[in-house]
């Protein structure tokens, strides 16, 4: 294996650091994670990075948004993004950032290789301008009429109504997204990258490669539409990295500083491995591949400008780059409203991720199409893949090895021929994993699975078990079982990493490809535990309720339509540092019934309620006495600290607290559960 390992360096594209992680993207990351995760079990040296993509306007106006700045915003999504990606067990070698000193230094070096060469040409543009903001705006921060059918608030790029793409200066009554103010125009120089000089490079590496066909048609489209020059700056106020001797006026294009992200990325994970040279990876005669998993919406990019870039900077280019189409839900766009835009973490929150890496491995093709994630198909799938089929191999023969056998398998081979069936579709399985044909792969190994399933069933155990004289022959047929159960978590390993990790603990041994030829004959085996539990229906509904409450909240956020009191009581008195829930949960709150209030001898401030739990009472002194008459009190409902420890007054035992607002005086107001409360409920 070693005189044939390659070295490979996987991509998957940038998330944008101003949002979480949805199931949208995680198409793509366990997609590569999948691919590299092969690649490693294959013995190949592959080394997977990514990052956060974290400059440009919306993320600065989004950390303003929230009033923090934008290192405080995009520290804290990383953090998110990290977790959401190790949950989801996608494993890079390396997550790093854009907004990082290897990730500058690379900027600016690519840049000023380019400038020296005479690929960087400079032009006074006129662009909109927010005169109350201070800033130019983004085709996506005008909003205006559409100036072909009129409809109004309409984006500054193009109508969605029509569907006419214009520039933001031919929008009627034009606004800033930002300020409401009507944005003016407004002279500045702009750096721009010389693309049209890169057409003959283009045009060889769209022949020298194996780019995906559709990839191939798009960029001779592109270029036989004309290749243009590319806006690679932009003006103060901007987040990102200032472009060299312009005296923090100008700031690179998010989009030029991105893809340098990932040899930024690299570049980081170099600094602290000795066994992986930068050059080797990225330099012109690198003999490492280069590979870039993204979506179809990204491939301009990633097709044009970045190969371009590297040709122009005396850099290699990408091997690939491998597109895969976009997530819908229920054969529809992911949706707000409908609680199918769902967040990576509160998919987590409900289910397993190894379930919808299944999913979605059954679904992967090399083509550019849309990936239906059906709720309905996806919950009756992976019931009838992963439990039924797969894991059923192994618990229907996996506990006699332990009973009847002292878990160990036995030294014969109950069918050769099965075996060997098993053993020989690892060739075509591979090719399926390294051609991205996932969906293929899946199906080949379910297939092989019924097969496993359907041997177990004739040769059914359970019988012969019972049979005299049939020791061996259950021995062998069980033990055939586990073998082809092996067989199969080797094929999964990429898909399922913690499953079959778990079976390596299992079967004593490590799953790699090599040792799909090895059978465990006489080997010793540990007691099966149940790896993977149904999919219950009630949890994808959780899902998408809990999608529509998120989104709910957060537009509740962004746009408080509700007016508000205003007054200044939580000046006077500050909301309190946050405590967890468990921290919360001590304070046990009862409804009680103030069954008796009466006034204390002797008392200036306070009253004795004898309080009702439904059954049992409680004597608690209340300092209320400026605010209530006893026989006002009498009856009603209130709400009390019931476990709280008994103090000891003046005039006798206090046995709880009621709770009450207001600074004191007249100004106290016990509080009342709304109707239909019970005395004794717990309040939560
Ligand atoms: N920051 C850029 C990429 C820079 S790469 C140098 C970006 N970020 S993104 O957060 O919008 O998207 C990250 C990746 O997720 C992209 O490849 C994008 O195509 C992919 N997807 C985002 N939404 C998706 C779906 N609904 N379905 C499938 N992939 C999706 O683009
Ligand atoms: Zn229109």
């Amino acid at each position: 294996m070693a005189a044939e390992s390659r070295k490979i360096l996987v991509t998957s594209a940038l998330p944008y650091a101003n949002g979480p992680i949805h199931l949208g993207h995680m198409l793509e990351y366990i997609q590569t994670d999948i691919w590299v995760r092969f690649q490693k079990l294959r013995g190949n040296a592959c080394t997977y990075v990514c990052a956060d993509d974290t400059h440009g306007t919306p993320i600065m106006l989004k950390a303003q948004q929230l009033g923090m700045t934008p290192e405080e915003m995009i520290a804290q999504v990383a953090t998110e993004h990290k977790a959401d990606f190790a949950d989801f067990m996608v494993e890079f070698d390396n997550y790093h950032s854009t907004h990082s000193d290897e990730n500058r230094q690379w900027a600016s070096e690519v840049y000023t290789r380019l400038k020296d060469s005479g690929y960087i040409t400079t032009k006074v543009i006129e662009q909109l301008y927010d005169p109350e903001k201070g800033m130019f705006l983004p085709d996506r921060f005008v909003k205006g009429t559409c100036p072909k059918c009129k409809t109004d608030d309409q984006y500054g790029d193009n109508c969605e109504n029509c569907g006419t793409t214009y520039s933001p200066t031919e929008l009627i009554d034009p606004k800033s997204v930002v300020s409401g103010a009507t944005p003016v125009l407004k002279e500045s120089e702009h750096f721009f990258f010389d693309l049209p000089q890169f057409e003959t490079t283009l045009q060889s590496w769209i022949t020298s490669g194996s780019l995906q066909q559709e990839v191939a048609n798009k960029m001779k489209e592109w270029i036989e539409g004309g290749l243009r020059q590319w806006d690679i700056s932009r003006d103060a106020p901007y987040f990102g990295f200032e472009i060299p001797g312009t005296d923090g006026k100008k700031f690179f294009y998010v989009w030029l500083d991105a893809p340098i992200g990932y040899m930024g990325a690299f570049q980081h994970l170099c600094n602290s491995r000795d066994d992986l040279n930068f050059d080797d990876y990225w330099g012109k005669d690198a003999d490492a591949e280069l590979y870039h998993f993204i979506g179809k919406d990204i491939i301009y990019f990633h097709s044009l400008f970045w190969p371009a870039m590297l040709e122009g900077a005396q850099l290699r280019k990408p091997t690939n780059v491998f597109a895969h189409g976009y997530v819908t839900v229920n054969g529809e766009k992911m949706s707000k409203s409908r609680g199918t835009f769902i967040k990576a973490r509160t998919y987590l929150d409900n289910l397993h991720p190894e379930y919808l890496r299944y999913y979605y491995a059954a679904k992967l093709n090399d083509k550019i199409v849309d990936i239906d994630l059906n709720l309905e198909d996806f919950a009756l799938r992976v019931n009838s893949d992963m439990v039924g089929k797969l894991v059923n191999i192994a618990s229907r023969t996996a506990g006699f090895i332990t009973k009847r056998f002292d878990g160990k398998l036995a030294d014969g081979i109950d069918n050769p021929e099965l075996l060997a069936e098993f053993q020989a579709a690892k060739d075509a399985i591979a090719a399926q994993y390294e051609g991205r044909e996932f969906g293929k792969a899946i199906r080949e190994i379910m297939a092989l699975a019924d097969k496993a399933n359907a041997y177990i069933a004739e040769m059914a155990p359970w019988s012969l078990a019972k049979q005299e004289g049939m020791e061996q022959k259950t021995h062998e047929v069980c033990s055939m079982g586990i073998h082809l159960f092996k067989i199969l978590m080797t094929y999964l390993k990429p898909v399922l990493p913690e499953m079959s990790a778990n079976v390596e603990q299992f079967l004593n041994t490590e799953l790699t490809w090599n040792s799909i030829d090895t059978v465990l004959t006489g080997a010793e085996i540990n007691k099966f535990k149940a790896l993977i539990q149904r999919i219950e229906p009630a949890k994808i509904e959780a899902i998408v309720e809990q999608t529509k409450a998120e989104v709910a909240a957060e537009q509740a956020k962004l746009a408080p339509a509700i007016e508000l009191e205003q007054n200044d009581e939580l000046e006077k008195d500050p909301i309190a540092e946050t405590i967890s829930f468990d921290e919360f949960a001590k304070v046990d709150l009862r409804v009680a019934r103030i069954a008796k209030a009466e006034h204390v001898d002797g008392a200036k401030k306070l009253l004795q309620l004898t309080l009702d739990l439904g059954g049992e009472t409680r004597n608690v002194f209340a300092g209320i006495k400026s605010a209530y008459q006893p026989e006002d009190l009498e009856g009603k409902l209130t709400v009390m600290v019931a476990n709280l420890a008994p103090r000891k007054m003046k005039f006798g035992l206090s046995e709880g607290m009621v709770l009450a607002a207001g600074p004191g005086g007249k100004e106290i107001h016990i509080l009342n559960p709304d109707d239909g409360a019970k005395p004794g409920q717990r309040i939560m």
